[in-house]
């Protein structure tokens, strides 16, 4: 099979047999197709796209690239979410214990943040002793004896996607709808999920801008799992503004502390009792979302999900303590609020630099393996449509770094726009795709 032939037929559009697809991904995972091939098919894919089986077979492709995580020891079934990303996005820290709690057996496996969406095995690491890499034996037997373990991604899952993306990203191919849902959905595939719950951000802080672009993706994403035998649906939610208030590691800690409970930003407790109704629904705990969100909301008053953060915290070697006393978590030694220069009503709130801005003051980082700030920052205390009067404050910065907090703020102020009519507010849950 010529490799040539695969990106000519691709090229003219015609749709790719299987074993082409196949072999293409294979060779190029052991290096025997050059990057100069590889980026010309995923060119000629950006424009030409891929048909659902095409999508499916790539995805394939990619996810038994590495090692297929076998889960079957473990009772039950294994319900993963993803989320496209976001700002303040402290879901996955406060939905995994909570429908551990509920009897899903929850088996993550996440990433560290790159740019401005923070990555949960980072905001994990901000708990004083927590190990967040896991040998797959000790990740196994914590998920039979707790119900809930939390790993990083090891480079063993899916390479062909790790190896693609990172020539997407140079090639400016990343923004293909069939690509985006084969590399999500290999990942989840891979780690060994029985059934995948999408988290779609929509808007501007998000990576799908409009709705329309996140329902094609979500669909795109909803079939794969349907001709690949994995149940997969996908809740589309706002990313108009940062969806908690917390924005940095220690501080979304913090924050999924809050929401566990029973207090926290009303809107991501929305978005965990959504996608946690879904999850028990997909996991045969629960009959209808409705009954779901009842037992789930009653695992929050009565303190059984907390609990069960403060035992994934224990059974990985941390101080498990925090979730009972927050001060315990790593405390920046710089603070700065941000006031508000005029009176008004809050109808913008820019989540990319707000996350930028968090960036800065050390909570994230630009390029891969870059050290951050555990305790850096930035906790919003103004949400679209408050009120606000002149020297309010609209945020908190934290940061160990005293240089970064004037330049920091002055991106927040520029972030928060304050009019004198108030906007109009779209809901947090946007739809569901099935
Ligand atoms: N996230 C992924 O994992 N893959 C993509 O292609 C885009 C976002
Ligand atoms: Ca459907």
């Amino acid at each position: 099979m010529r490799v040539t032939d695969i990106i000519t037929k691709k090229r003219d559009g015609l749709e790719l047999a299987d074993s082409e697809i196949g072999h293409l991904i294979k060779a190029y995972t052991a290096d025997t197709v050059p990057d100069y091939q590889m980026a010309a098919w995923l060119m000629a894919v950006y424009f030409q796209g891929l048909t659902d089986r095409e999508t499916a077979t790539l995805t394939m492709a990619m996810a038994t690239s590495g090692e297929m995580v076998d889960l079957s020891q473990v009772t039950g079934i294994k319900v993963d979410k993803h989320s496209t990303g976001g700002v303040a996005d402290t879901t996955t820290l406060i939905l995994a214990p909570l429908v551990a709690a509920a009897g899903v057996p929850v088996a993550k496996m996440s990433g560290r943040g790159l740019g401005f969406t923070g990555g949960t095995i980072d905001k994990l690491e901000a708990i004083p002793g927590f190990r967040a890499t896991l040998e797959r034996a000790e990740f196994i037997a914590n998920l039979q004896k707790h119900n809930i373990a939390i790993t990083g991604q090891s480079a063993t899952i899916a390479p062909a996607d790790g190896k693609l993306y990172a020539l997407r990203d140079v090639t400016a191919t990343v923004e293909s709808i069939p690509l985006i849902a084969s590399s999500i959905m290999s990942k989840k595939i891979a780690a060994g999920a029985d059934k995948i719950i999408l988290d779609v951000k929509v808007g501007s802080g998000a990576f799908m801008k409009t709705k329309t672009a996140a329902i094609t993706l979500a669909e795109t994403m909803v079939r794969i799992g349907q001709l690949v035998g994995r149940e997969t649906i996908a809740l589309l939610t706002s990313m108009e503004q940062p969806l908690g208030t917390a924005i940095g590691n220690s501080l979304e800690v913090r924050e999924a502390i809050e929401v566990l409970s029973g207090r926290g930003e009303p809107a991501l407790r929305e978005v965990c009792l959504t996608l946690g109704s879904h999850m028990l629904v997909l996991g045969g705990k629960a009959l209808t979302p409705a009954a779901a969100r009842q037992q789930l909301a009653a695992l929050i008053d009565s303190q059984q999900a907390l609990a069960k953060l403060g035992e994934l915290i224990a059974a990985q070697g941390g101080d498990a303590s925090i979730v009972y006393d927050c001060r315990k978590l790593p405390q920046a030694r710089y603070h700065l609020a941000v006031t508000s220069d005029h009176q008004g009503f809050v109808d913008k709130i820019d989540a990319a630099q707000i996350g930028y801005a968090a960036m800065l003051l050390g909570a994230g980082r630009e390029h891969k393996g870059q050290s951050i700030d555990l305790a850096a920052g930035v906790a919003l205390t103004c949400r679209l449509g408050q009120p606000v009067g002149p020297n309010q404050p609209l945020a908190t910065l934290y940061s160990n770094t005293e240089l970064q907090l004037q330049p920091a703020a002055g991106i927040i102020k520029n972030a928060v726009r304050v009019a004198t009519q108030p906007g109009e507010i779209s809901p947090v849950i946007i739809g569901l795709v099935t």
